[in-house]
């Protein structure tokens, strides 16, 4: 394989070849998921948001992954929720808000209501403003007591939240290991918006930890492809949603475990020599290029202290698997 990220022996009669089967059409506006995979096919390395990954279809694939034999952190992190409700419960108190950032189907909060002492106000934030509806509508109906606002955004905006209501704390959710998929420096921002947002309350944040990173490749790179498809899925949504002509069979999903960086990156790999048009521009691979799709950082439990601490939180509480897999933190704001 070649240098996945040069482009200096793009073949340019293969790109000219390609370029008389499909007339380039002219610009036109294009969306922010338009906009962005345009900056991100230019530049080097290329590389596109994993928030692109969240279509229906994708959305859908992410839910069976999280069913996968080898992804263990979905169910380890339920499995602490469950276990330590008691505990969690007991560090947040009684009346608290509860604020979940990126809140999608509102599953994992469910454990956590239950466990709560007169839970008062419910916020799940979530771009996705049409889906959320649907699932407070579903969560209202079995918590009549609870208030639920749902608050269609961007979590990692500063967003101005409704005033209080009691005197519980404002409590964030933040659970599935999300913190990973962003950049360090990204991580440290929010945390640190976090942080201010909850000042007096706390964050309840769920952490995928470091491990044998056979376990880590195992669990990105499953059996049946669903990881895969997964992340071929960005393609697809762009043909549809962008007009773009991506070939699907010519690119490979591939993810592996950086170590010294303490991170999974995915990627999708060109199998061969091509080029994709998107707006009436042509983009061109060499065999082996890659887009850069996914960071998935994992964390020891001191370095995500450590995290919180310089982004303003006081740590307290941490929650493990008895494997050691995943924790959960409660850090005071
Ligand atoms: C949503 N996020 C925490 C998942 C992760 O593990 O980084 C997304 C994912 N990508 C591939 N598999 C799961």
């Amino acid at each position: 394989m070649r240098n996945p990220t040069s482009s200096s022996s793009f073949s340019f009669a293969t790109a000219a070849a390609q370029q008389q089967k499909r007339q380039p059409t002219a610009p036109v506006p294009l969306s922010e998921f338009g906009r962005e995979m345009q900056a991100g096919l230019a530049r080097r390395p290329r590389r596109i948001s994993p928030k692109y990954f969240y279509d229906a279809a994708g959305s859908q694939l992410f839910d069976r992954i999280c069913e996968l034999p080898e992804y263990y952190p979905t169910r380890t992190e339920l499995r602490i929720l469950g276990e330590c409700a008691g505990e969690i419960a007991g560090q947040i108190g009684p009346g608290a808000e509860i604020v979940e950032f990126g809140a999608g189907s509102l599953t994992k909060v469910r454990l956590l209501l239950d466990a709560l002492e007169s839970p008062r106000r419910y916020l799940p934030i979530d771009i996705s403003g049409e889906h959320l509806e649907a699932a407070a509508e579903r969560l209202k109906a079995d918590y009549p007591q609870l208030v639920v606002q749902p608050i269609a955004a961007d979590y990692t905006m500063p967003l101005v939240l409704p005033a209080p209501l009691g005197a519980g704390k404002r409590v964030g959710f933040f659970p599935g290991s999300t913190i990973g998929n962003f950049e360090p420096d990204e991580a440290l921002a929010f945390l640190q918006l976090a942080a201010r947002m909850l000042r007096g309350g706390g964050l309840l944040i769920g952490v995928d930890l470091v491990k044998d990173p056979d376990r880590l490749h195992a669990a990105y790179n499953d059996a049946q492809g669903v990881t895969a498809a997964f992340n071929l899925n960005l393609l697809r949504r762009a043909n549809a949603e962008l007009d773009t002509d991506f070939d699907i069979d010519g690119f490979a999903h591939a993810a592996f475990y950086n170590a010294p960086k303490q991170r999974i990156e995915m990627h999708l790999v060109s199998r061969r020599d091509q080029a994709v048009s998107l707006n009436g521009e042509r983009f061109g691979f060499v065999e082996g290029e890659t887009i850069h799709t996914e960071y998935s950082h994992k964390f020891t439990v001191e370095g995500l202290r450590a995290l919180a601490v310089k982004a303003g939180f006081r740590p307290l509480a941490v929650w493990t698997d008895p494997e050691r897999l995943f924790s959960v933190h409660w850090l005071a704001a």
